[in-house]
Parts: C-alpha cells; structure tokens; sequence
C-alpha cells in the first residue's frame, strides 16, 4: 500500500517542484528588475518637476522635497536648479541666499550658480539638474 502512495506521492511532489520551480523563477525575474529599478550601481535617476516662477524669490531659492531638488534665482531671471542632497553625508540642504545653498546638518555652504562647496565638510558639488525657464514655471530635470 505504501509502495503505491509513493509513486503518486512523487508525482504531486514533482508537479508541486516544477510548478514551485516556476513560481520561483518568475519571482527570480521580478526581484531582478525591482532590484535594477531600485538600487545598485545603476545611474541615479533625476526626478523631474516645476516650480511657479514667482515660488522662486530673486537673491534665494526654494527646495522642492517631493523631487530633491533645489532651484535658486541669484538675479532676476538666472535661475539653476540643482540635487538637494548634500554631497557630505546625505542630508537635505534646507536653506538659499544670493549666493549660498545651506545645509543644516553641519553648515556645508554651496554655490548657488554652480553648486561647488564653497564652505563645510561637502567634499563635492551638488549634482546639477536641467532648467528650462518658460514664462510662468522653472522646469527642471
Ligand atoms: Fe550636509 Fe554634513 S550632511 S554638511
């Protein structure tokens, strides 16, 4: 009797492996393309967004959270958009003068038409994002 239940215990086991086989590559792939989407030497993706001109005061700037990202107007019209994470360890930078972003974490200083550091432990410059500048919004990317 127990000879007999093997057989078919081997046969639902088989199936069971090949489906499970299955499920598990299928997974395997997923997990490989979140994983690419996610993290990974993989090139950082820019987030992309707009700001109302008149949000963006002359002599200042604004971060925008939602997209890291910081968008400054030295002068009137001259407006550069840069990440806002800081380049030291990864805070938020939070604050823009005429000519300093400002992150709080430990007072690294940047500039805000190139985003060198200019001040601070942050040993390298905001990476820079695209601005393109129409008559009612700053889009950057
Ligand atoms: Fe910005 Fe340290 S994280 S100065």
């Amino acid at each position: 009797m127990s000879e007999r239940r093997d057989p078919s215990r081997r046969g639902v086991i088989t199936r069971s492996a090949a489906v499970g086989g299955g499920i598990a590559s299928a997974v395997m792939l997923a997990a490989c393309g979140a994983t690419d989407d996610a993290v990974g030497d993989a090139p950082e993706s820019v987030p992309s967004g707009s700001v109302p001109v008149a949000d963006v005061p002359v002599g200042g700037g604004v971060v925008v959270d939602a997209t890291e990202t910081v968008i400054t107007q030295p002068n009137a019209g001259e407006f550069f958009a840069f990440s806002s994470i800081c380049t030291h360890q990864g805070c938020s930078v939070s604050r823009v003068t005429a000519d300093h972003i400002i992150c709080p974490c430990h007072s690294s200083q940047y500039d805000t038409r190139t985003g060198e550091p200019v001040a601070g432990p942050a040993p390298r410059a905001l990476t820079p994002r695209t601005v393109t500048v129409t008559e009612t919004e700053v889009e950057y990317s």
